[in-house]
């Protein structure tokens, strides 16, 4: 059994009691979509809710540390090493439908890189977890990208925010990723398409313009299984572009080259 460290427990206990609430609201969103109202303004109570819970559990384990939390913003700590970055609700979209992939994302930043990250997801109790140099696990199971080497036989994960839907880069992107690649998807949670790069079951992700709650527990997660993350030039801007792709290690070479030739293709007039 994969040995947890305090800091670990910490993150887990405060997703696992923020999942609690959210699981309860989802139970009434499945009833509330045929409403003429709609679970709208439901949704947005859960979602501040868990924000609640996350930063009344975190800030009483570890009283000093800062915080990014998604929906309560930044706090300055007095411990200026250490910072969570928190998403309560990633996938809102696909709550507010009734559709049951959705996660909590916490990531702990320390001296500006990320140490520990925790994706949580409610509806299969799945546990993600990792701590920089000890490895990604799935509850209490060790985690390992998978290991298929060609793009032919990889299923890619995407996603594309609402303010990006006229932009032509991401639509040249996509074309070409599914005219290569075995299957594409497109699940609403972009903390859960790293877990599941992580976990094997998705051979890469990619992403533009994503928020740093959204990706710094991920991050940590396909890191810690042996796969590589850049940003879409190849750099490591993702916390602050939000741009990402992150795959198993074969792939993150031959799919980056492919983004860079796309890219510079779409870009000439
Ligand atoms: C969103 C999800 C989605 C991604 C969006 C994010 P939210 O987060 O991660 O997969 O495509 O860019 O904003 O709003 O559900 O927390
Ligand atoms: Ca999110
Ligand atoms: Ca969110």
């Amino acid at each position: 059994m994969a040995a947890r460290s305090p800091v670990i427990n910490v993150m887990s206990a405060a997703a696992l009691k923020a999942a609690r609430g959210l699981i309860r609201d989802f139970g009434e969103v499945e009833q509330l979509q045929v409403s003429v109202k709609g679970p709208g303004d439901f949704v947005s109570n859960a979602d501040l809710k868990a924000d609640r819970i996350l930063r009344d559990e975190l800030m009483r384990a570890r009283p000093g540390y800062g915080l990014l939390f998604e929906e309560s913003g930044a706090v300055e700590g007095s411990d200026k090493r250490h910072r969570w970055i928190v998403d309560p609700l990633d996938g809102t979209i696909n709550f507010l439908h009734g559709i049951p992939h959705f996660a909590v994302s916490i990531g702990l930043e320390r001296d500006g890189e990320i140490v520990a990250g925790v994706v949580y997801e409610p509806t299969r109790d799945e546990l993600y977890w990792a701590e920089r140099g000890a490895g990604a696990y799935l509850n209490d199971r060790r985690l390992r990208v998978s290991a298929r080497r060609q793009l032919s036989e990889a299923v890619i994960a995407t996603g594309l925010r609402a303010s990006d839907r006229d932009k032509p880069e991401y639509f040249a992107l996509n074309e070409t990723i599914t005219g290569s690649a075995a299957g594409v998807r497109r699940f609403g949670a972009a903390a859960l398409d790293l877990a599941y790069v992580a976990a094997g079951r998705l051979e890469a992700f990619w992403e533009f313009g994503l928020s740093p709650w959204d990706i710094a527990a991920g991050i940590l997660l396909v890191r810690e299984a042996g796969g590589y993350v850049s940003d879409l030039s190849g750099g490591q801007t993702m916390l602050t572009s939000g741009d990402i792709l992150a795959a198993n290690d074969h792939l993150h070479l031959p799919l980056a080259a492919l983004v860079r030739e796309t890219r510079g293709r779409a870009r000439k007039p």
